[in-house]
């Protein structure tokens, strides 16, 4: 049958801590999908949406219905002088399909290669890396309304796409993502003035999407560990936001503070440069650690549980915020 029961999501998480799930099920279809909720065994449980599992935390197992979906077509819907509109299925996996529209020399999403997941996830969380937050490309989306069994299109501005959240996070939270339309810009533009990038270039521009998409890499297998050989979930805490007034006080604390000013009398603060600050890169709790090479990656260091990690996550915590007063945010989902 379509639902399976009791189910091990270790191997579909990236951080590969142990947790069960009572259901489960990876359908491929919108009809296989409606099939599912329409399930009566599991009418009644809660419902959990799994993307590529590359930003959540297990911390139990889940007593309810985990959905993994697995549409995965990519179609060039139209395109005009300036853009292709390009559909991909939610089930798609992030990278690999990055890599698709760079080896078909369709830029737009370059800066976005190597990131974990999946493209549902990827729009329902908003990622974000090198310059360019994925919302940015993003056309429409197609959802499935479990509640009236409707397929509903919800335009980018309905989104309320912010740094690495959107109405999927919250008041559209029962919402199942189907597939996104992209509008990706024909005229290749180089984005590469994040330093790391830039760095990269000197004082070349870049010729490709495919050029950009090589340094992307490079640089991420520099800081970010490979969830095929150590679990993780990239950055584990947002950079958070604090006002201008409070990241001037924290300056004249320790100048080396790393931070970026933004609109609105607000600034950015670099979560990895916080817990580098109160001597934690590197550290060790039980199998959870903390990312030699990145203090803000906590990965399982072999066979850690995600309450080892969840306690270290809360010791790192209370660490910023004595020393800072700064509230560090999980950025993965917690369960
Ligand atoms: N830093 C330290 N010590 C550390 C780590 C970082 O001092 O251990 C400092 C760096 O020196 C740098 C600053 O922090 O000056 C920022 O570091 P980096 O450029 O690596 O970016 P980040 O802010 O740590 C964010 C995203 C990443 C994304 C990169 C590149 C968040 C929470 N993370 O990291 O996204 O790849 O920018 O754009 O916004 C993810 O979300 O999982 C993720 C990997």
């Amino acid at each position: 049958m379509m639902i399976r029961q009791n189910v091990e999501l270790a191997p579909y998480t990236t951080f590969g801590v142990p947790a069960k799930a009572r259901f489960f099920a990876e359908p491929e279809s919108l009809d296989e999908l409606s099939a599912i909720l329409n399930d009566p065994a599991t009418a009644s449980v809660p419902r959990l949406v799994l993307g590529g599992g590359s930003n959540i935390l297990f911390t139990q197992d889940f007593d309810g219905l985990v959905i993994r979906p697995r549409m995965r077509e990519i179609e060039l819907e139209d395109e005009n002088d300036e853009f292709r509109f390009v559909r991909v299925g939610a089930g798609a996996d992030w990278s690999e399909t990055v890599a698709d529209f760079v080896a078909r020399d369709w830029p737009g999403l370059e800066n976005l290669s190597l990131v974990p997941g999946s493209v549902g996830g990827a729009a329902v969380q908003n990622i974000g890396a090198y310059g360019l937050e994925v919302a940015e490309r993003i056309v429409e989306i197609q959802c499935l309304d479990p509640e009236s069994g409707r397929v509903v299109e919800l335009g980018v501005d309905e989104c309320d796409y912010a740094y690495r959240t959107s109405a999927f996070k919250r008041e559209k939270k029962s919402l199942i993502v189907l597939s996104v339309l992209f509008a990706l810009p024909k005229r290749f533009e180089p984005r590469v003035s994040y330093k790391e990038l830039a760095a990269a270039f000197g004082d070349r521009q870049p010729r490709s999407a495919a050029e950009v998409a090589e340094a992307v890499i490079a640089i991420r297998k520099r800081k970010l560990p490979d969830p095929r050989e150590l679990g993780s979930a990239g950055s584990f805490f947002k950079n958070p936001v604090v006002t201008r007034v409070k990241m001037n006080f924290l300056l004249d604390d320790d100048p080396r503070l790393v931070a970026y000013p933004l609109a609105g009398g607000r600034a950015k603060l670099a979560a990895g440069w916080l817990i580098e600050a109160v001597g934690m890169k590197g550290m060790r709790e039980g199998n959870a650690g903390v990312y030699p090479k990145n203090a803000l990656v906590l990965v399982n260091c072999g066979g850690a549980t995600g309450a080892e990690v969840l306690a270290l996550a809360q010791k790192i915590q209370s660490a910023v915020k004595k020393r800072f007063g700064v509230q560090l945010e999980p950025e993965p989902v917690i369960v």
